[in-house]
């Protein structure tokens, strides 16, 4: 026997403890796990590594000189997912309710700095009340030194928040400088101010779903990313995440190889797109039958649905698909698409992930909220991310590629490596029945048949500009394909780029329209 030894091991059994036994039952009670729980699913089996286990708060008033449980209120350290290193921080909810304390933060600041030394993602499991209420203004000072770690670690490695109970205040500000929040349906909330505040301040009543709940997040405001079902549903999600991301920006996205035939060709995709240029299908579907093994991990499912977004594989390389949905809105780009669409581009730019671009857009989205809500801002974004990215960038138009939106969905004026069509695509300024509409009002207005007339002239107008052959007679298209091949088209072109280098003019950073 050492007694040295004997305790050590005291010690640590008692730091794992957390809150105690009544509080991890009434965690268990509320449908939740704990935050070692947690870490458990999250990584690797007996990967996990534990830091700053010893440590205790510091207050000394409220009569917590006398309440100091080992480790505060966050589990810190570091594991694998699938052998990939990640540096973790899981908030303990049995203790003082998870919330910050000085070492709280400190202890997670000092995971960051290490993530950030070592180049490997951070991944936050967020369950806490806010501020530690004893502690005051060091609590605050504590978030701030979060938040400038988040900000500067943005773009350098990947940071993943998933929100398992209560995030509010200004504790939400972390999570949401993260690339990727994930929710738990039913079990966590993210707001500014709570239901009771709400009250207060406007009279509205709201419960605490419907103010910051999952689906309130991940189908309306656009906060998060992800809604599960389960808490192990979320943890599994992240892990499958990681496996599409490079651990920092410097390196290359991980390549997986597959069993599914890279020359694999699609007779389906020859007839998915319908003759009626206002008959939708479902991009999903294009994506699903081209991508390996119809692997689509998408991102906001629920939000901006007139766009796709989400990552996938092709011969084993790591991409990124922003596809127009023709089944929502008829695909065109409004606000949230475009918001949503550009924050994706941006991410996968910043970690060296090719984007494969779907294309099938009628237009931006008319309408004085969209005019009032600012989508020439917000469509502003979309352009500017494209333009700015310089990875891998590729564009196969399915069907529309109208007006505006031609040139911010990847064109080729704004450095996209390979533009192909389908004989299906349209390129033109608008669709044929606006074109005429306007082209020949004055004739349309004096003739004596304006509707047999009018479908004359946009036949005429359909026949001329409704092809992709316009396009790829100035070279805006690379090449014209069949959809069949579009599979292995776009797996040779990732080969082809693999070693792309190009970069934009030095500056500070640019100023998107924000
Ligand atoms: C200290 C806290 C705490 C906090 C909870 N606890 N929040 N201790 N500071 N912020 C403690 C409780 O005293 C309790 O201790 C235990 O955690 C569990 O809390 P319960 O209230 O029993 O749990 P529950 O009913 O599930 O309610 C959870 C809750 C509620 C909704 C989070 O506790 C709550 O409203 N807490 C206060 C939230 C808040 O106002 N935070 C400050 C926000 S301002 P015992 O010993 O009984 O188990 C902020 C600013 C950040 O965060 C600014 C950043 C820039």
């Amino acid at each position: 026997m050492n007694p040295k030894i004997d305790q050590l091991r005291e010690l640590k059994a008692e730091s794992q403890k957390g809150g105690g036994a009544e509080r991890i039952a009434k965690q268990k009670a509320a449908g939740k796990l704990t935050a070692r729980e947690r870490l458990d699913l999250l990584l690797d089996k007996g990967s996990f590594h534990e830091t700053d286990a010893f440590v205790v708060h510091r207050e000394r008033k409220f009569g917590m000189d006398k309440n100091e449980i080992m480790g505060d209120s966050v589990v810190t350290g570091w594991g694998t997912i699938s052998g990939r290193l990640v540096y973790v921080f899981s908030q303990d909810f049995t203790v003082f309710g998870g919330s910050l304390s000085e070492v709280h933060a400190e202890k997670v600041c000092k995971i960051m700095d290490m993530a950030m030394r070592n180049g490997a993602p951070i991944i936050g499991l967020n369950d806490s009340g806010g501020a530690r209420i004893q502690e005051g203004v060091v609590s605050l000072g504590g978030y701030a030194d979060i938040f400038l770690r988040n900000t500067l670690a943005s773009g350098v490695v990947p940071q993943i928040s998933a929100i398992m109970g209560p995030c509010a205040g200004g504790a939400v500000y972390s999570p949401a400088l993260t690339d990727y929040i994930f929710m738990v349906k039913k079990t966590s909330h993210m707001f500014i101010t709570g239901p009771d505040v709400v009250k207060t301040v406007t009279g509205e009543e709201v419960t605490f779903e419907e103010l910051g709940g999952a689906m309130t997040h991940c189908s309306k405001s656009g906060v998060a990313h992800m809604a599960t079902d389960s808490e192990a549903d979320c943890l599994f999600l992240i892990r499958e995440l990681m496996s599409y991301l490079p651990s920092n920006n410097m390196e290359d996205p991980p390549f997986k190889a597959t069993k599914d035939d890279t020359l694999r060709t699609e007779a389906a995709l020859d007839t998915i797109v319908p003759d009626n240029p206002n008959k939708p299908y479902d991009i999903k579907e294009v994506i699903d039958l081209i991508v390996d093994n119809g692997e689509f991990y998408e991102i906001q499912e629920e939000y901006g649905q007139n766009i796709v977004v989400g990552f996938a594989r092709l011969g084993g390389f790591s991409i990124g698909v922003v596809a127009n949905q023709p089944m929502v809105l008829a695909g065109v780009l409004d606000i949230n698409a475009s918001e949503k669409a550009a924050r994706f581009v941006r991410f996968c730019d910043s970690f060296n992930i090719p984007l494969v671009v779907f294309e099938d857009v009628p237009g931006f989205l008319p309408g004085i909220d969209q005019e009032h809500g600012g989508i020439i801002r917000h469509g502003a974004k979309l352009l500017y991310a494209f333009c700015e990215a310089t990875v891998p960038k590729i564009t196969v138009v399915t069907r529309k590629a109208y007006g505006g939106a031609y040139c911010v969905m990847n064109s080729k004026h704004i450095r996209a490596d390979l533009n192909l069509a389908w004989p299906t695509a349209r390129i033109a300024v608008m669709g044929s029945e606006g074109a005429v509409n306007i082209i020949h009002r004055r004739e349309l207005n004096g003739t004596e048949d304006p509707v047999g007339r009018r479908a004359e002239l946009t036949e005429e107008y359909r026949e001329r500009f409704a092809n992709p052959y316009v396009a790829a007679q100035r070279g805006y298209i690379d090449d014209v394909i069949e959809p069949s091949e579009t599979r292995p088209r776009l797996i040779n072109a990732l080969n082809m780029l693999q070693n792309k280098r190009d970069q934009n003019p030095p500056k500070k950073h640019g100023n998107m329209p924000l």
